[in-house]
């Protein structure tokens, strides 16, 4: 199947420039988080997660952005489904915000380990008794050849939690991932295709004078 739709990007923001833009990337990440948000609550915080296994073998999945902060981002899990097992192999992965919305996305690449405890214990405590029961009984990625005995143990546990829902805690197997970020683009679509890309790479100190965030523009 052809697809041969094609749209025109015209938005009002104002041009990205490497004289407009913030010195950290993390401020412009809030002033368009913060956009995103009001036009789009709801889908604002789905972001793609790519990771990549040791034999060097990509794969992309949804995931919901729960906190950022600075250049952290955070997101949560299980520890033992696919995406787990390749960022054990290799902890560097990539994110991607696509606001189509906005006609916007923005790329950050980063450097991913497990949150503390003590903070994914905050957070699971915070979710709602399904989600709670689902993170404890889900192998997350692995087959599941009786969908029935699944459903049938989440009722279970719903209605022995229920009564309860202090006694619930989070499993070893479940947490947060935080994403230490080293690299961003910012894109903006614009008119006949003359998107505006600007990067941000973090400069070890060994490299600039400073550890800083190098500035870029680059072609579309
Ligand atoms: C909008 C959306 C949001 C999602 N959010 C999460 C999430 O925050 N955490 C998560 O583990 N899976 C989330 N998922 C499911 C993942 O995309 C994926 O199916 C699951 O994590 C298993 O991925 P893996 O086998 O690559 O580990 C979400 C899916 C969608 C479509």
């Amino acid at each position: 199947m052809k697809i041969s739709e094609r749209e025109e990007y015209i938005t009002e923001h104002s041009a990205l420039t490497l004289e407009t833009s913030p010195k950290d990337p993390a401020q412009l990440f809030q002033q368009w988080y913060c956009q995103a948000q009001s036009v789009n609550k709801k889908e604002a915080n789905i972001l793609s997660l790519a990771t990549c296994s040791a034999a060097g073998r990509p794969s992309s999945r949804a995931v919901l952005l729960r906190e950022y902060h600075r250049n952290h981002f955070i997101f949560h899990s299980n520890y033992q489904s696919r995406k787990a097992k390749e960022i054990e192999q290799n902890p560097f992965v990539a994110l991607n915000f696509t606001w189509y919305f906005l006609h916007q996305q923005i790329r950050i690449e980063g450097h991913i380990q497990k949150l503390d405890a003590h903070a994914s214990d905050e957070y699971f405590s915070s979710r709602p008794l399904e989600s709670q029961v689902t993170a404890i009984l889900s192998k997350q990625s692995h087959v599941l050849s009786h969908t029935a005995d699944f459903q049938k143990q989440s009722q279970q546990y719903l209605n022995k939690y229920a009564a309860a829902p202090e006694k619930i805690l989070r499993p070893h197997y479940w947490g947060g991932f935080l994403v230490t970020a080293f690299y961003y683009e910012f894109w903006q679509g614009r008119k006949s295709r003359r998107h505006e890309r600007l990067s941000y790479t973090w400069q070890e100190a060994s490299m600039a004078r400073h550890a800083d965030w190098k500035r870029a523009m680059l072609y579309p």
